[in-house]
């Protein structure tokens, strides 16, 4: 089925055409100006200028086509030459009932889907996730669904940070401390993250320390097998613990793969860069100079002096794998947007080495969640705050305007602890992305939870009193019926829901949530105002009653999908304390 917007663009192109006008400004856009009317066309304003023509001539003539169409109800060429458009409530009306019978809701798909691998989570080996990798796995997990919905392919890579520097620190530790790295095998998450912390303050302060860490990190590298024995099992341990994070995020990934499986392949970069003469050996390292434009761009480092392969490299690398072995038309990273330079330098050896030739390399870069001095967040003494912290508070915050178990039926102790989790999960991603991806925001505990404000528990609190509509309707034996629109309310409501497929679409090609987090919390506002006008249950008639309920069902559907493709549960129902 064909958006209502697209159904309007349609009618315009037709017009167009029979005119003999250039077809590109032929599309409408929604009403700036709602009190006037439903959508507008500017496009006449864009022919005069080609045509050298009066605009409001050339408004008219395509308004006067647009007056002869059946599902138009009033057209007028206002301002400079703005064509504005009134639709008929039966023509809004049939939208409505093909998009509820619809099981996508009046979205369509994409015809040409490209395979797209999305990056993100890119943890650290033996580092418990902290508020830095929120984003990330929020961001990326929405991001993810919604190109999904709309049909591309995605497969979602977390890209481990498992080869770098840190892997010859911790093991440099451990025998440090040990004499040798027998013991490892019995050493769990806490143990390993413990080395790991003292081994970061140890090489800050020793350039011996460090040093060797360096060294032992190159010979892993090299493949010594001592080391890759041993840091294989730190590898596993970290992937275990990381795993149990990204399923409380309810983030997917396809592919559990790291830096350490693009080894291979960095071998074969550096060769190749070597054979392409972009490469030169810089006191001892290997590196490419990039060309400067108007800003500096530092050379990238493919090996390190000491032998290591660098962070930049293993990234040049497993571009080159996800072209060759997943297909890849498009790969996208979504990490904090202080590494720009980094995918900056990444995406232009990847050009210069041709390794990803009509691929399209895209870094989605998102500001840092920050704290109420507007620095990134902190925990009170001043360390990184711990994301399973983060999410045990926001819970701890949302409990306490919860009912106690068993004081209302049917909600014992496991069914509050679910709701608190779903409720405090919907708290800490609303928050994060009701923001535009670019911009960091401030972690609000007091805020982020409210049931009335621009919150994730707002629009389930909307979605669960629709569900108790619906029960009550189900209990009078009302059943749905066909959509009729009259009042002012349940027009602005119809329009509203008509816009879903348009905001998916924006936020797909825009890489961007915020517009659907956007999307559903006007669409819950204008709810709220249809039904304290719009009553349901006391409609006049049992036919404007079946109506309004097939609206509200609609709304409370199109609702949850919003939150899914936010990465977000909708509860049946929502509890508050009394
Ligand atoms: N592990 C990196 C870090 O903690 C982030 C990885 C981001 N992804 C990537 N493909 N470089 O900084």
């Amino acid at each position: 089925m064909l958006s209502l917007e697209k159904q309007l663009n349609e009618k315009i192109k037709n017009i167009f055409q029979t005119l003999s006008f250039d077809g590109q400004y032929a599309f409408v856009k929604p009403s700036d100006r709602p009190d006037l009317s439903d959508f507008q066309c500017n496009g006449a304003l864009a022919l005069a200028k080609t045509l050298k023509k009066n605009p409001r001539d050339i408004g008219t003539q395509i308004a006067d086509c647009l007056k002869n169409d059946p599902d138009i109800e009033a057209v007028s060429v206002d301002g400079p030459g703005f064509i504005n458009i009134k639709l008929k409530n039966s023509f809004i009306a049939s939208n409505m009932d093909n998009m509820a019978s619809d099981p996508r809701l009046g979205c369509s798909k994409t015809q040409n889907p490209k395979t797209i691998v999305m990056d993100f989570g890119g943890p650290n080996v033996a580092k418990a996730l902290h508020v830095g990798h929120l984003r990330s796995a929020v961001i990326g997990e929405s991001i993810r669904r919604i190109i999904d919905f709309m049909g591309d392919k995605v497969i979602s890579d977390v890209h481990f940070g498992d080869w770098g520097t840190p892997m010859g620190m911790i093991l440099s530790e451990i025998i440090l401390q040990d004499g040798d790295l027998s013991k490892i095998k019995t050493y769990d998450i806490e143990a390993i993250s413990s080395f790991y912390k003292k081994a970061n303050i140890r090489c800050k302060e020793d350039e011996k320390a460090a040093e060797t860490a360096r060294l032992v990190t190159a010979e892993l590298q090299n493949g010594k097998k001592e080391y890759v024995e041993a840091w294989k099992h730190l590898r596993a341990v970290s992937v275990e613990a990381v795993k149990e994070n990204y399923d409380d995020l309810q983030a997917h990934f396809d592919l559990w793969l790291g830096e350490s499986d693009a080894h291979e392949t960095c071998g074969k970069i550096v060769e190749l860069a070597k054979q392409k003469g972009i490469s030169e050996i810089d006191d001892g390292a290997t590196i490419i100079r990039l060309p400067q434009t108007n800003k500096p761009m530092p050379p990238v480092i493919l090996v390190k002096s000491d032998g290591g392969f660098g962070y930049q490299l293993t990234d040049i690398a497993t571009i080159k794998m996800r072209v060759d072995d997943l297909k890849a038309d498009e790969i996208i990273y979504v990490v904090d947007k202080r590494q720009s330079l980094h995918f900056e330098q990444v995406f232009q050896v990847a050009q210069m080495l041709q390794i990803a030739p009509n691929v399209v390399l895209k870094h989605i870069g998102f500001g840092t969640v920050n704290g109420a001095d507007g620095k990134p967040f902190k925990t009170r003494d001043g360390g990184v705050m711990n994301l399973c912290d983060l999410i045990e508070m926001s819970k701890d915050k949302v409990r306490s305007s919860m009912p106690k178990p068993n004081e209302v039926e049917g909600y014992g102790k496991d069914e509050i602890e679910k709701l608190v989790e779903q409720v405090a999960m919907a708290a800490i991603k609303f928050q994060d992305l009701k923001n535009t991806t670019s911009s960091g925001y401030v972690f609000d505990l007091e805020d982020f939870a409210k049931f009335d404000g621009k919150t994730g528990p707002y629009i389930q609190y909307a979605i669960a009193r629709i569900n108790s509509i619906l029960r009550k309707a189900k209990e009078g034996k009302l059943l749905q019926g066909k959509i009729l629109i009259s009042e002012n309310d349940e027009r602005t409501l119809a329009l509203k829901i008509a816009g879903f497929e348009n905001a998916v679409w924006r936020a797909v090609n825009e890489k961007e949530p915020s517009i659907i987090a956007d999307y559903a919390y006007s669409l819950a506002q204008i709810f709220s105002s249809f039904y304290n006008t719009c009553p349901i249950m006391t409609g006049q008639n049992d036919e404007i009653k079946a109506s309004r309920l097939t609206l509200a069902a609609l709304t409370r559907d199109i609702l949850t999908k919003a939150l899914y493709l936010l990465g977000i549960e909708a509860p049946e129902k929502m509890l508050k304390a009394n």
